[in-house]
């Protein structure tokens, strides 16, 4: 795991107070990688990698579903919709609570989605509460990971499922260059650390998950900075942000780092599925 121990979650919480907006104008509903099968559209890439979750999960009709870190509510919307499943989606900003319950509603799911604002690393829910545990692009930012995988544990039943997508540091050992690469994605994109693959495999399992599969997607994903990249430099989003707030330009100024972090392999993008042991 490599760690960035200045990363605050006030901070992490204003990024998302202040960026959906530009999330949403520049990417679509989802605030995560496209999962590139050929040359696909970005949003249909971005689609494309909550589907293929659910399928790699096995969600099944019905399931109750704990969303964590649940952005603008592309996933839970998409699962309520889609596979009738109950979400309740938990994020850290209170704008993204609102903007989900609104888009919930206005998609027409609104009977079959709850949308908290929320520290899903303080946050309580009854225990075996949920079949389903779905964290697209968040634990990135959880300060105890180990502490959180324990709590999840206890709201899931046995049985249950989870369906994790994280960005990771590379395999170990990285060198020098390369766990600076990961040091400074964490830096601008505000995560505390990055684990590794091995890291999130220990994490599950030491509460009492059974990892199902292990996916690598790197090479699947890595294009979305490529196209992020373009897109702010095309619609002059660097001189927005400097006006609207200037702690975000840090952010904006990554993009070309996570993708030779990808390149390079210092960094790497997976997909856990797992199952709570009975
Ligand atoms: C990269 S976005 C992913 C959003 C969503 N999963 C998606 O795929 O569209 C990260 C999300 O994690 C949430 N988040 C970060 N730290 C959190 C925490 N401690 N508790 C709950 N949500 C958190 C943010 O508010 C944001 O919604």
């Amino acid at each position: 795991m490599i760690s960035c121990p200045a990363v605050e979650k006030r901070v992490i919480r204003n990024h998302y107070n202040v960026s959906t907006v530009f999330y949403r104008l520049l990417w679509g509903h989802h605030i995560h990688h496209g999962l590139w099968q050929t040359d696909e559209s970005p949003q249909v890439a971005a689609r494309q990698l909550t589907e293929q979750v659910a399928a790699e999960v096995g969600i099944r009709r019905g399931d109750r579903v704990i969303d964590i870190g649940c952005g603008m509510g592309g996933s839970s919307i998409h699962l309520a919709k889609h596979l009738n499943c109950q979400v309740t989606g938990i994020t850290l900003s209170p704008f993204q609570q609102r903007w989900a319950t609104l888009s919930s509603f206005l998609q027409g799911t609104s009977g079959s989605t709850t949308f908290l604002c929320g520290d899903a690393e303080t946050a309580a829910f009854p225990v075996d509460s949920f079949d389903v545990a779905w964290s697209l692009e968040c634990t990135e930012h959880l300060f105890d990971k180990p502490a959180f995988f324990q709590r999840l544990a206890t709201w899931i039943r046995p049985g249950g499922r989870v369906g994790i997508c994280a960005w990771l540091a590379g395999h170990e050992p990285l060198n020098d260059v390369g766990r600076q690469q990961v040091f400074d994605v964490c830096e601008g994109f505000f995560c505390p650390s990055l684990g590794t693959m091995a890291d999130y495999e220990q994490w599950l399992t030491a509460p009492g998950f059974r990892v199902t599969k292990t996916l690598d997607w790197t090479d699947r994903v890595s294009r979305t900075w490529a196209i992020c990249r373009d897109r702010v430099n095309r619609f002059g989003i660097r001189s927005v942000a400097k006006l609207i707030d200037r702690g975000q330009l840090i952010f904006l100024d990554r993009f070309q780092t996570i993708l030779d972090a990808y390149e390079t392999r210092a960094m790497r993008y997976g997909c856990f599925i797992a199952e709570k042991v009975t």
